[in-house]
Formats: C-alpha cells, sequence, structure tokens
C-alpha cells in the first residue's frame, strides 16, 4: 500500500514511520511510506503557507494553494482516498481502519493551527477523521494511529508473533489478564488454572474475566457483546439451517439492520454480504429493511419458507436458500421469479441480479461440506475439513 502523509512537520511522523512493525514493514516493502513537505509547495521563496483569518478569530491558517499543488503532486491528479485528520471528523474505528486497508494509496493530510482553507478540503478531501474527544496540536500524531491501525490489518505486515484476527464475539470484549514468569511475584502467585493445561478451562477463565473487565470499564461494550451471543445462540437452535449466518457472526464483524420476532437481517461489515434469517419455525414473510446499504454485494437467506408455493417444491419442506450474484451451481433460474415475488421487490437493482445456487437441507456431513464450498467459505480440501470440524465442534459446546 503506498501511504502519504501530507504535513509542516515530516520528521515526526518519519519518526514512528520507520521504527517498530510499522518499520519493518516500510522496510520491506510491503507499506510504501512517504512524509511530504506542505511547506515546498509555498508559491513564494520564504516557504510561507499560512495567513490571517477572514472574518477574525486566533491564530493563522494553512492556505488552500500549497495543500492542493502538495495532493496534486502526490495523487497525480487521480481519485486517491484522502484523510484529513481532525477534532471534528467522524470517530475512527476498527472498522473504517479495515475498509481503509483494502486501499492501494491512501493520502493523510494533517492541519496545524487553526486548520486548513475550507476550499481546498472540498476538493480534495475524501474522509474527515478524528480519534478521539480530544484536542491535540495537530494531526501528525493521530495520522500515524491510524497507519497503525490500517497497516496491521494489511497481509505481510504482522508476522508470526501475532495475528489480527480475534474471533469476533471477542472484539467486543476487553483483554484478559496475562502472565509470564515467575510464577510468583511480589508473593502474588498467577491463577492456578493456568497451569493446568486444561485448554477448555483456561478458556473458560480468560473470558470470565474478559467479561468482568468489560461490564466494569466499558458498559457499552458488554451490552453489544451480550446482544451479540443472545443472537447467535438464538440462530443456532436452527444449526444447519443458520450456518452461512451463524458463521459469518462467529468470524466476522457484524451490524444488524433490523430485528423483530419473526426475522434478523444483519451486515456482514467485512464481506459485505446481507443475512436475512428467520427466527421462527415457520417464518412467512420477511421483509428487507427500507433502505439497504450500497455497500450490499450480496443477500444470502437462510431457512425461509414460502407460505404459497406455485410451483410446488418448497411446501413441506425446510429449505436453505442462498441469493448470490455470482452463481456457481446455476441451473435454477427458474427460482428467481418466485423469490423475486416474495422478497426482492423492494431491494436494489444491484441486488436484482441474483440467482439461487442451491436448493435444499443440507441433511448430512458431506452436505453442509457442500454448502460451505459452494459459499466459497474454503479454498482446499485440507483447509475446508479444519474449519468444518472446527465449527462443528464450536456449535456443539453450545
Ligand atoms: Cl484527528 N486532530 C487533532 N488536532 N486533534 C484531535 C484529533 C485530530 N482527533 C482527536 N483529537
Amino acid at each position: 500500500m503506498k501511504c502519504t502523509v501530507l504535513t509542516l512537520f515530516p520528521e515526526m511522523v518519519e519518526n514512528i514511520a520507520y521504527t517498530s512493525i510499522l518499520g519493518r514493514a516500510v522496510k520491506n516493502g510491503v507499506i510504501d511510506f512517504h512524509a511530504v513537505q506542505i511547506r515546498d509547495y509555498a508559491d513564494n521563496d520564504r516557504g510561507q503557507i499560512d495567513d490571517y483569518t477572514y472574518g477574525g478569530g486566533a491564530g493563522l491558517m494553512i492556505q488552500a494553494e500549497p495543500v492542493f499543488r502538495a495532493h496534486q503532486d502526490v495523487s497525480g491528479g487521480k481519485k486517491v482516498r484522502t484523510v484529513f485528520l481532525t477534532p471534528s471528523g467522524i470517530p475512527f474505528t476498527q472498522s473504517l481502519a479495515r475498509e481503509l486497508a483494502k486501499e492501494e494509496e491512501l493520502i493523510f493530510l494533517c492541519g496545524h493551527y487553526e486548520g486548513i482553507d475550507e476550499r481546498v478540503l472540498e476538493e480534495v478531501v475524501t474522509d474527515r477523521v478524528s480519534i478521539g474527544d480530544y484536542v491535540l496540536t495537530g494531526g501528525e500524531l493521530p495520522a500515524m494511529v491510524m497507519i497503525d491501525a490500517v497497516s496491521r490489518l494489511i497481509p505481510g505486515v504482522l508476522g508470526n508473533e501475532t495475528s489480527a484476527d480475534i474471533e469476533s464475539f471477542h472484539r467486543n470484549l476487553l483483554e484478559y489478564p496475562q502472565f509470564t514468569r515467575p510464577e510468583v511475584w511480589h508473593d502474588k502467585a498467577i491463577p492456578e488454572v493456568l497451569l493446568t493445561g486444561d485448554h477448555r478451562k483456561i478458556e473458560a477463565w480468560r473470558t470470565e474475566h474478559a467479561e468482568a473487565r468489560t461490564r466494569q470499564y466499558r458498559p457499552d461494550l458488554f451490552e453489544k457483546y451480550q446482544e451479540g451471543c443472545a443472537l447467535y445462540s438464538r440462530l443456532t437452535r436452527k444449526k444447519r439451517r443458520n450456518m452461512p449466518a451463524t458463521e459469518a457472526m462467529r468470524l466476522h464483524d457484524i451490524r444488524v439492520l433490523s430485528r423483530d420476532e419473526n426475522a434478523v437481517c444483519f451486515l456482514d461489515l467485512e464481506e459485505d454480504v446481507l443475512y436475512l434469517c428467520g427466527l421462527k419455525e415457520e417464518t412467512e414473510t420477511v421483509d428487507f429493511p427500507e433502505n439497504l446499504p450500497d455497500s450490499v454485494k450480496e443477500i444470502r437467506g437462510c431457512g425461509v419458507r414460502f407460505s404459497e408455493d406455485p410451483q410446488g417444491w418448497t411446501k413441506s419442506r425446510e429449505r436453505l436458500f442462498v441469493f448470490t450474484e455470482k452463481s456457481p451451481l446455476s441451473g435454477a433460474t427458474y427460482e428467481k421469479d418466485l423469490l423475486k415475488k416474495n422478497y426482492m421487490d423492494r431491494t436494489n437493482a444491484k441486488v436484482m441480479a441474483f440467482e439461487t445456487p442451491w436448493e435444499g437441507v443440507p441433511d448430512s456431513e458431506r452436505d453442509i461440506i457442500d454448502v460451505l464450498q459452494l459459499l466459497r467459505y474454503y479454498e482446499s480440501d485440507r483447509e475446508m475439513f479444519r474449519y468444518q470440524k472446527k465449527s462443528l465442534a464450536f456449535q456443539d459446546a453450545l
């Protein structure tokens, strides 16, 4: 990823960029990092780029032209995702980090003094971002906070020592306490369970402590965590029917768009897939939310039963439907009109172009593997098998 910081203090960001894990990624070329001095683009030979604020007010502002020229030079006139760091931006989150990590190129624009002329911001900035509710003297540290969070999500940046992948439920939990040698320090022994080698007990201890900490320090997160757990266990009551949805919940961040006693509709924020799950034994109609986000690439509906069936094939059996834009198995086009009639009329055109590649209830382990493969969860047979076992074991435990 190419990553450029436009700043009045390049040495401030360079120091961070060339140190530690980020430094290694820059050295290895995984991140192509540049710090660009805005002053170099001044239209006078004194390097002056600031001036007073129209309408009065304390302090100097950075002028539009030098910022514009620096940005043009870096972007080459192409549309490049450009983040302006400002305390009045939207809050930076892990989900924005994940979104930015998909870009090939990013530009970070750091303000100082009282800010930057609004007119150039309108022309070059795509995102205005704040890193929290407090005021700093400039955008350099926030830019580096963002670059750190984004870069660790890029493959090849973290080594074997750490992984960016935490099971999604646990992303709403604070870290549990951890210990290293010696076993006793200042008369404090480490919790005994950690010495037992009993993996299940250790996991239980860790979850318990992570939950307790989260409840105490971050009640807001704890509430989210509990909601997620409740929905998950509700869906796993119909294990096989809801397998794709629960796997999405388990592995990715999700956002629930709507929920009532009939159905839940949630978005997989990492894969931009919309899941529609019936919650009742006999769900008859399920409504999509009125306004689906533009980012939705696919819809997968699971275990939704039709109440009327002109073609006579869904009456008595529960079925798993997979709605997808690309159809690996195709040949089921006759379902299209029926599905459209029942569910799709209110969705946008992009999603209307679906086909249904699968019908039927997965009854055996082989069937489940087929479904998962169909959903492109798994690349190779070996990987598939490992996963298969893991997910079944996990679900059995519940
Ligand atoms: Cl992005 N900039 C400044 N100056 N202060 C901040 C901030 C950004 N985020 C939180 N405080």
